[in-house]
């Protein structure tokens, strides 16, 4: 049976990804000036299919107020509110009457690869599987769900294993049949409270389906914590082409590719790209160095910017030492200190992180 359906997940706690996460839902942060989520929502789509459920918190008018219905991506979006982040089996859970039974992909929406999800696709239809996983070569399997293997089949999976018997992570894409339902009705709450997909996984194992996987060859992201952020945002931006539609003056040198949006203003500055600056932006007596994204409406004046993303309406000015490595969320700024004692100054909301050298 042709899967015509799609799971995508929003909600959770983001508490990785805070202060961020205290103003904006994880899956609505800019990668590459595009919102997080909005790539799970391409890649399923491009894969032909276009009824897609996602799992949100109780109060998802920030989503709504995005994507709609769907329609301007060729989608269908049905929001699933969850009460409570209860784990990744408990959102298949509830979302069973979107479901109806048949076989749909389920994909963590801050899981971000590149290539899309069509091979995994064909690879259940030929396997004849009851539940396709998507593997990674990770460094660090402890922080994941890690399947061992034998004989190209996955004999077990545990969650969060102090002891990995593989160094593969299982990554946020999933491709069932109807048979996830009784499994994720069996299971029961791990000791951190959740309904775990990994005991799901292992029950289907012990109950004799089909399990099978494929293995990402290209790179894949969950952007769980700042520095995935950082990462992701710079493998797409390898993908960024040059389109110049703002304007840059005679004393500004760019170089590599480079998207500067409409009513942005380049000024005496030097751009290496990959960069992308959203639109009515305006850079002045700067460096914006490789892999930085700069969101709309944002000011870099007299400042030296690299490997980081400032979301809409944020500044730099004025800023001696280079920034890199940095996020900075929406109407941020960073200026230097005006007058005497010179001092630094700092108003920054709960659980902020600042660095000073
Ligand atoms: P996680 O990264 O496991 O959790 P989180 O996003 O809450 O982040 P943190 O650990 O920093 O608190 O979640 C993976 C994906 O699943 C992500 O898209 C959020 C989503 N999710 C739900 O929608 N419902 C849930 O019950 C859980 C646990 C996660």
């Amino acid at each position: 049976m042709k899967i015509k359906k799609a799971l995508i997940t929003a909600g959770g706690k983001g508490t990785r990804l805070r202060p961020i996460t205290y103003v904006h839902n994880k899956h609505l942060i800019p990668m590459v000036n595009k919102p997080m989520l909005q790539y799970a929502l391409e890649y399923v789509a491009s894969a032909g299919i276009k009824d897609i459920g996602i799992i949100t918190n109780p109060d998802y008018h920030d989503l709504e107020a995005v994507f709609g219905s769907g329609k301007t991506l060729g989608v269908k979006v049905t929001y699933i509110p969850q009460e409570a982040p209860l784990g990744l089996a408990h959102a298949v859970k509830i979302a069973e009457p979107f479901l109806k039974g048949e076989p749909f992909v389920y994909y963590l929406g801050d899981n971000i690869l590149r290539g899309g999800i069509q091979t995994f696709l064909d690879a259940f239809y030929s396997l004849k599987s009851d539940c396709h996983l998507v593997l990674s070569k990770v460094r660090d399997p402890q922080r994941f769900g890690v399947p061992e293997l034998s004989d190209n089949r996955i004999i077990s999976i545990e969650e969060k294993p102090e002891h990995p018997k593989s160094d593969y992570a299982v990554t946020g894409i999933y491709i069932y049949n109807e048979s996830i339902f009784e499994a994720v009705n069996a299971i029961k709450p791990s000791p951190r409270g959740e309904l775990e997909i990994s005991d799901a996984h292992q029950h289907l194992i012990e109950n004799g389906k089909n399990i099978t996987y494929s293995e990402i060859t290209g790179w894949w992201k969950d952007t769980g914590k700042p520095e995935d952020l950082l990462e992701a945002n710079r493998m797409l931006l390898e993908d960024v082409r040059t389109l110049i539609q703002g304007t840059t003056d005679d004393l500004s040198v760019l170089a590599g590719n480079i998207v500067l949006s409409s009513g942005s203003v380049v000024e005496n500055s030097v751009i290496r790209g990959p960069v992308h600056i959203g639109k009515n932006c305006r850079i002045q007596n700067s460096y914006l160095g490789p892999y930085t994204c700069v969101g709309n409406g944002c000011e870099v004046v007299n400042s030296e910017i690299e490997y980081s993303i400032l979301m809409d309406d944020s500044a730099v000015r004025y800023v001696d030492i280079r920034i890199e490595g940095s996020i900075l969320g929406k109407s941020a700024v960073i200026s230097k200190s005006e007058g005497i004692p010179s001092n630094h100054r700092f108003i920054i909301g709960d659980r902020s992180q600042v660095q000073i050298r």
